[in-house]
């Protein structure tokens, strides 16, 4: 039988740096993948850490990773040529398929904008299947704002809104300065046909919910991805459980109307 926990090997491509915290890992994997789903990252001797998919191409997959302990900083090292361990690709990712012909409409929050990327860069190559694309990214500063270099490319092809958190002293960076809960508040989204695709932190998340609510938008128009400390990635262990679903394999993206009554617990 296959052991389900034997990793396989990847080698960095390149490494870019995003901001002061985070950065990008191209990894010479071809993998078929949804966007939304995750590998099991590790390196030998150090642990192994959930890292969602940030890219959608058949050439290489993309990590963006956030710097916050033992596995994420140790992968910050990481130079062109280097070496590290996958498993996977695990869960349900967003239903892009199913979503063909809406209205969408992709919400991010700081390293929540990560999986969000592999959702544009399927849209991107699927663009003639959707109808209106609207994007919301908000970070802290600009200073944090990832993906800078595609930020252009995006606009030229979709609806971005970007805002930052704080004022910035100077910048040529087109943002909105306040929480992105704001601007999608005073935005005029319709909710016919249109489904809502959100990463970000759990307050972020819930501020949004109740603002598309107030706009007319049902609970199965919102899928959310849920971060849970995970252990297996399998739905072996239990470690991610909320409420008899498994993060790791019946998510990590939920469809609202599926966790609405627990996703705080
Ligand atoms: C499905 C999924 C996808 C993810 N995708 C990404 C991604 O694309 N990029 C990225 O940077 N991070 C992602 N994460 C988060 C990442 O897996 C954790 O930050 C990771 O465990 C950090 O490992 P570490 O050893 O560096 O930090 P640790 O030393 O393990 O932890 C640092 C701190 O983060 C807390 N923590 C660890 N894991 C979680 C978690 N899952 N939820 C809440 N708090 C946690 C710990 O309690 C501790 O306080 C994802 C998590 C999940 C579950
Ligand atoms: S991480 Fe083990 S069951 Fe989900």
């Amino acid at each position: 039988m296959k052991n389900p926990y034997l990793p396989r090997e990847a080698k960095v491509i390149s490494f870019k740096r995003e901001s002061s915290d985070n950065f990008t890992l191209r990894l010479n994997l071809k993998m078929k993948h949804e966007p939304g789903q995750f590998l099991q990252v590790s390196l030998p001797g150090i642990g192994e850490a959930p890292i969602s998919f940030a890219s959608y191409s058949d050439k290489h997959v993309e990590l963006s990773i956030h710097e916050v302990g033992n596995v994420t900083n140790a992968l910050a090292k990481l130079k062109k040529g280097d070496k590290l361990l996958v498993r996977g690709p695990y869960g349900k990712g967003y239903p892009m398929e199913e979503l063909k012909g809406k209205n969408l409409i992709i919400m991010g929050g700081g390293c929540g904008v990560a999986p969000l990327k592999g959702v544009i860069e399927y849209v991107e190559k699927f663009k003639k299947d959707f109808d209106d694309i609207i994007l919301f990214l908000g970070f802290r500063s600009v200073d944090d704002i990832l993906f800078k270099d595609h930020l252009s490319k995006w606009k030229k092809k979709f609806c971005v809104n970007t805002s930052v958190d704080k004022r910035p002293v100077k910048t040529c960076f087109d943002v909105k300065v306040g929480f992105i809960t704001k601007l999608i508040e005073k935005s005029r989204l319709k909710s016919e046909n249109s489904v809502a695709l959100m990463c970000g932190p759990p307050i972020m998340i819930n501020f949004i919910i109740k603002i598309l609510k107030d706009k007319g938008f049902k609970d199965n128009q919102i899928f959310v991805s849920a971060e849970r400390m995970m252990n297996c990635g399998i739905g072996i262990c239990g470690h991610c459980m909320i409420h008899g679903k498994y993060t790791c394999r019946d998510g990590p993206v939920f469809r609202y109307d599926e966790i609405k009554d627990y996703q705080n617990d």
